[in-house]
């Protein structure tokens, strides 16, 4: 028996894996296991010789199954250290750069512009891309004959053969929210009116799609004094500094007296500053509402009148993050995508050849 003993501790210490553990206990303790043919010996023995075999069976039994239970812990404790120390994970690493979209820059500017208006008590309106040719010309006083058709470079859809009605237009400003935001809403109204635009134009400060801010207000003693107010108090915030403004007479069918209106700015080594300097920079089209478009709006002229302006979002973009180049916007200028945060550029592996 202690034979029997010192061969299995000395197996169970060897046993190197599960399953060679697995292996001794059926040998020793498994139904025809040694140890359990053993115990089967009793029944045949005098009742002495089991009272002395009986006892040192069972405790050799005992022993054989702990040392088992014993080895099999340890081996599952080597095992769990193992993979401990090889599949070690450090928390502290930084994470890896995720990519992340951001909000388009003309999007930006045209919320940063809405916000500025919307606190003067502005709302927003919009109106059609395509739109009729008395919303974009007739009724903002620009008749077909006008030169201010062919100046504006406009793109015309097809009509059907055989239907000879005027030809709807992409439309080339954003003036004709005006007139419908007039129709809907009659006067008082105080509009800000952000949108796409077309005109056939295209070179390094022009695009054949652009972005313009219509504003519209109309009251009972509105003045062209509200009007400059207006447009310095929102140029300055919008540039974050003092902007002087500069009127410059001007014409447009649908105003009356009409002004272009110029910022205060500065040129050095081919980038402008804004707000500082004596030079003067073009950034919008104002007036007087014409009593024309009133009236084809369903204003009384008598009663009412007003101040509209259109500024070029794309421009006054270019202007505060010192763009250059119009096409920057369709073309990715990579100063425009990581000025707004473009993870994309700081991976190296998906960094084009030419950064
Ligand atoms: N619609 C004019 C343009 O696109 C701008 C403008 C708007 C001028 C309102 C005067 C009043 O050039």
């Amino acid at each position: 028996m202690d034979d029997l003993r010192d061969r299995y501790l000395g197996l169970i210490a060897e046993a190197g894996d599960e399953a060679g553990i697995e292996d001794l206990r059926v040998r020793a303790l498994g139904k025809k296991g040694e140890i359990s043919g053993l115990m089967k010996t009793l029944g045949g023995m005098s009742p002495e010789e089991r009272q002395e075999k009986g006892p040192k069976l069972n405790a050799l039994k005992t022993e054989i199954a702990d040392a088992l239970a014993a080895r099999k812990a340890s081996l599952a404790d080597a095992a769990l250290e193992k993979r401990l120390q090889t599949e070690w994970l450090d928390v502290t690493l930084p994470t890896r750069p995720a990519r992340q979209g951001s909000i388009h820059p003309i999007s930006q500017v045209t919320e940063e512009i809405v916000a500025i208006f919307a606190d003067m008590g502005f709302s927003v309106a919009e109106g059609p891309q395509v739109e009729s040719d008395w919303y974009n010309f007739d009724a903002l006083n620009i008749p077909g004959h006008h030169p201010a058709r062919a100046e504006m470079d406009t793109f015309y859809t097809h009509r059907a053969p055989g239907d000879n009605r005027p030809p709807h237009v992409l439309r080339t400003h954003t003036s004709p929210v005006q007139i419908r935001s007039m129709e809907a809403n009659g006067a008082p109204i105080r509009i800000i009116c952000p949108g796409r635009v077309y005109r056939a134009d295209y070179d390094q400060t022009h695009t054949p799609m652009f972005h313009q801010i219509e504003g519209l207000a109309i009251g009972t003693d509105i003045t062209m004094a509200h009007l400059k107010w207006v447009l310095e108090e929102s140029l300055s915030a919008f540039f974050g500094t003092k902007v002087k403004t500069r009127f410059r007479a001007s014409h447009f069918p649908f105003t009356e007296p009409s002004a272009e209106v110029d910022i205060q700015c500065s040129w050095q080594d081919g980038t402008v500053k804004v707000g500082e300097g004596d030079d003067w920079l073009e950034v919008l089209g104002s007036g007087m509402v014409h009593p024309k478009v009133l009236k084809n709006a369903g204003i009384d002229p008598e009663k009412y009148q007003g101040f509209a302006f259109g500024m070029g979002i794309d421009r006054l973009a270019m202007l505060k993050y010192g763009i250059p180049d119009l096409r920057a916007f369709f073309e990715s200028d990579l100063r425009w995508l990581r000025h707004y945060g473009f993870a994309a550029l700081d991976v190296p592996t998906l960094r084009a050849e030419t950064v």
